[in-house]
């Protein structure tokens, strides 16, 4: 049998949480013949609600969930944990200007990253969902010096699958068949659907939009509806995604650890390395091939002179939120 997996999981009395619990405990993240022993973190007041999720995780009996932990300690969370998902953050109140939410999250950050620092395992594999992701997961990775920089990502997941699902719907075309796909930048509002390099069984996408006459609708409704899709959720159901989120969660950790991608790619925020002219500094998606529990940025793309305008306006409004927190980062 093969040795339990530590997961930690930050904010695990959430609405994300609840929907993400469940999924990691039947095995689809890592896999139905890798048990696991879930790590809960979440706040002193959501104790009660986090003990009860744990009694339903008992209650489902899934083999390969070796053993539920809770706590309010992040030092208890984190220890000897192989992956770490981040998904607790102060949630924006009233009145609360984004400058305040991005200032609150850092401190969240600054603290669980350096915990994470001290107790967990050296090669942890780190996922920031909780917003601002990007920044959230800048913040962590600079509190970690002991920690490979390149093992703290944060989620575009989303928003990749988001795109998919446009150009599928858009195409009456099946999901699987389409290829290829990039959100570039920060999960936010500037981010950067670019589906120029996507592909239809073999075919540009770009192609069959232009034969159909329908080029205008990749700036004029694809970008921005992708672009504003969560805001568009939290507008009909009252709450930010959640199950679409904790999906997306689960994808990003089990590509990053299990799969090979063949002519395909996904979308990852990671450090940047200059990559498409994005210096270092910031935390930024780029797409992502991974292969024996490594990623490697897709490199030679070619991007338009729009494309890369895109680009630079989603990295400038990461430099502006770094700024905001660059008390947090260390030296
Ligand atoms: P939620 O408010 O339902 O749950 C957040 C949980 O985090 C709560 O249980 C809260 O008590 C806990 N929490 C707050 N501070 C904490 C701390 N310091 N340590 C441990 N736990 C803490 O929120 P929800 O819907 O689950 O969303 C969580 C985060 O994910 C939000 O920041 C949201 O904006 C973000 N999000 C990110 C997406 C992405 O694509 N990157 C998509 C959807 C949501």
């Amino acid at each position: 049998m093969k040795a339990p997996i530590r997961v930690a999981i930050t904010g695990a009395a959430g609405q994300i949480g609840y929907n993400l619990l469940f999924r990691i405990a039947n095995g689809d993240m890592l896999g139905r013949e890798q048990p696991v022993i879930l790590q809960l973190l979440d706040l002193p007041q959501a104790q009660p609600a986090l003990r009860g999720v744990a009694m339903e995780l008992e209650d489902c009996a899934f083999p390969a969930l070796q053993q539920v932990i809770t706590t309010d300690d992040p030092r208890i969370a984190f220890r000897d944990a192989e992956v770490v998902l981040m998904v607790g953050a102060r949630p924006r109140s009233k009145g609360m200007e984004r400058k305040d939410l991005i200032a609150a999250n850092g401190v969240i950050f600054s603290e669980q990253g350096r915990i994470l620092n001290e107790v967990a395992a050296r090669h942890v594999k780190v996922l920031v969902v909780g917003n601002p992701a990007n920044t959230n997961a800048l913040i962590a990775m600079k509190n970690a010096p002991d920690l490979a920089p390149c093992n703290f990502t944060a989620m575009m997941r989303l928003d990749h699958n988001r795109a998919i699902t446009q150009v599928a719907l858009k195409l009456f075309q099946p999901i699987q068949d389409i290829k290829k796909m990039v959100v570039w930048g920060n999960h936010s509002g500037t981010q950067y659907p670019d589906l120029s390099h996507a592909e239809i069984r073999g075919r540009k996408v770009i192609d069959v939009l232009r034969q159909n006459g329908w080029e205008g609708w990749v700036e004029n409704e694809f970008i921005p509806t992708v672009q504003k899709r969560g805001a568009a959720v939290i507008e009909a159901r009252g709450l930010s995604s959640a199950a679409s989120a904790a999906n997306s969660a689960v994808a990003h950790i089990h590509d990053w650890m299990l799969h090979s991608h063949h002519n395909d790619w996904v979308t990852m925020s990671v450090p940047s390395d200059g990559s498409y002219g994005i210096p270092e500094g910031v935390i930024y998606g780029f797409p992502v091939t991974c292969r024996n529990g490594h990623y490697q940025i897709v490199q030679g793309l070619e991007i338009s002179e729009l494309g890369h305008k895109h680009q630079l306006d989603s990295h400038r409004e990461l430099l502006e939120e770094r700024e905001l927190v660059k008390h947090l980062l260390g030296n």
